[in-house]
């Protein structure tokens, strides 16, 4: 795929997203929407998932792909899931089978980004986009879905985590 035709699908969802927004309604519907948005419009998004912050571990909200996760809740510090909410940083990993931290929910899995929702210090939660092409993810990905993020941040009831 061109570089032209990622950046078209990346502008396109990003449009469909901000509609979706725009809508008043919450969190869980909105998460379940996102997610399946996400899933659909782009191509080399597989798996979707929102996990949100609960006590230490983070617990799968909503998700879009063609399968479940045996991974609906995850201690903070483990997995890059878990890595990513600790550190309250984006994690793009190229090749999960070279990063040891890397939790396998899918055979057919090949990059990961997970992205942390943030209220000021506190990640109260995470998107988490699994993808069965190669270094899938680059910085437009990145810079999509940590706006993304903070719209979702604005969303949500405001809580202390204790990820931070
Ligand atoms: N691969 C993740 C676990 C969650 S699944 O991708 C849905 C990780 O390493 O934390």
């Amino acid at each position: 795929m061109s570089q032209a035709t990622r950046d078209a699908i990346l502008q396109q969802v990003r449009q469909t997203l901000e509609a979706r927004l725009a809508l008043s309604d919450q969190i869980p519907q909105l998460a379940e929407d996102v997610c399946r948005i996400l899933e659909r419009t782009v191509p080399w998004y597989d798996w979707v998932g929102i996990y949100l912050v609960e006590g230490d571990e983070l617990v799968l909200a909503a998700w879009s792909g063609p399968a479940a996760t045996e991974h609906v809740r995850i201690p903070i510090g483990q997995g890059i899931c878990g890595a990513a909410a600790r550190e309250g940083q984006t994690i793009i990993v190229p090749d999960v089978r070279q990063d040891p931290r890397y939790l396998q929910c899918f055979l057919s899995t090949r990059s990961e980004i997970v992205v942390p929702i943030r209220q000021d210090e506190d990640v109260i939660g995470e998107i988490d986009i699994d993808s069965d092409e190669l270094a899938a993810f680059d910085e437009k990905d990145r810079a999509l879905l940590e706006w993304l993020a903070s719209e979702l941040a604005e969303r949500l009831p405001h809580h202390r985590a204790s990820a931070a």
